[in-house]
């Protein structure tokens, strides 16, 4: 499973990277926004600090538009994956970027019928939210599994992008169900090495091993 970061913070970024275990980055308008940083800016140098896909939202809201984005994004770096919203504009705007070779990711996916239309327009990944699903008192991991299975019983190749953690089940649950990304706040990321019996057990061996006087 690949994880990436969700998260425009590059010390967030640097941080989950020197962990070794990071695969990707996702950002978003309100991520970005929340930087105080020009946009071009915080992209190249998350680039120069992650070496896999970088999504990158478009604000454009109709398809002719999306796509001039989108390209301008893209040139940024080869990293640089176009994010595009789940709307008629943006699956038309998938199929014109994926014919150009420029990766996509359709975001704001909540049913399973747009990530079908965002695999038939050839999007790289499909990012449904399973924390915004939780939040209206919908099953979100219910819609992970179902794209998973639809796209595995037709063999598409869009990859599902679990979006919208809130907490380490989540991502238990997506692997369990075989997703093939995560994108996880840096809170999360950290919370997953956690475990109180580890904490308890790594105390007790150090207070025995101190009793010996020993050195490694
Ligand atoms: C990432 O691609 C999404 O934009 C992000 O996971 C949304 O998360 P939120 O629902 O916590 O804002």
């Amino acid at each position: 499973m690949e994880f990436f970061i969700d998260t425009a913070d590059v010390a967030e970024i640097r941080e989950a990277q020197s962990m070794g275990v990071l695969d990707g980055v996702t950002t978003n308008p309100s991520l970005v926004a929340k930087t105080g940083r020009p946009f071009r800016e915080v992209l190249e140098e998350i680039c120069s600090i992650v070496d896999g896909p970088i999504s990158a939202e478009v604000v454009a809201t109709d398809a002719d538009g999306m796509v001039a984005e989108g390209g301008r994004l893209a040139a940024i770096h080869p990293n640089i994956t176009v994010k595009l919203p789940l709307t008629v504009d943006g699956i038309k705007a998938c199929k014109a970027l994926a014919g150009r070779g420029i990766k996509t990711n359709l975001t704001l996916c909540f049913s399973a019928n747009q990530a079908l239309l965002a695999a038939k327009a050839g999007a790289t990944f499909v990012s449904p939210f399973v924390g915004r699903l939780d939040d209206i008192g919908q099953d979100g991991m219910a819609l992970i599994n179902d794209i998973v299975t639809i796209y595995r019983n037709y063999g598409y190749a869009t990859k599902v992008l679990v979006a919208s953690i809130r907490h380490p089940e989540h991502v238990h649950a997506a692997a369990l169900m075989g997703a093939h990304v995560a994108t996880i706040p840096f809170a999360v990321i950290r919370k997953l090495a956690a475990h109180p019996l580890t904490d308890k057990g790594l105390a007790a061996f150090l207070a025995d091993w101190q009793g010996t006087g020993e050195t490694i």
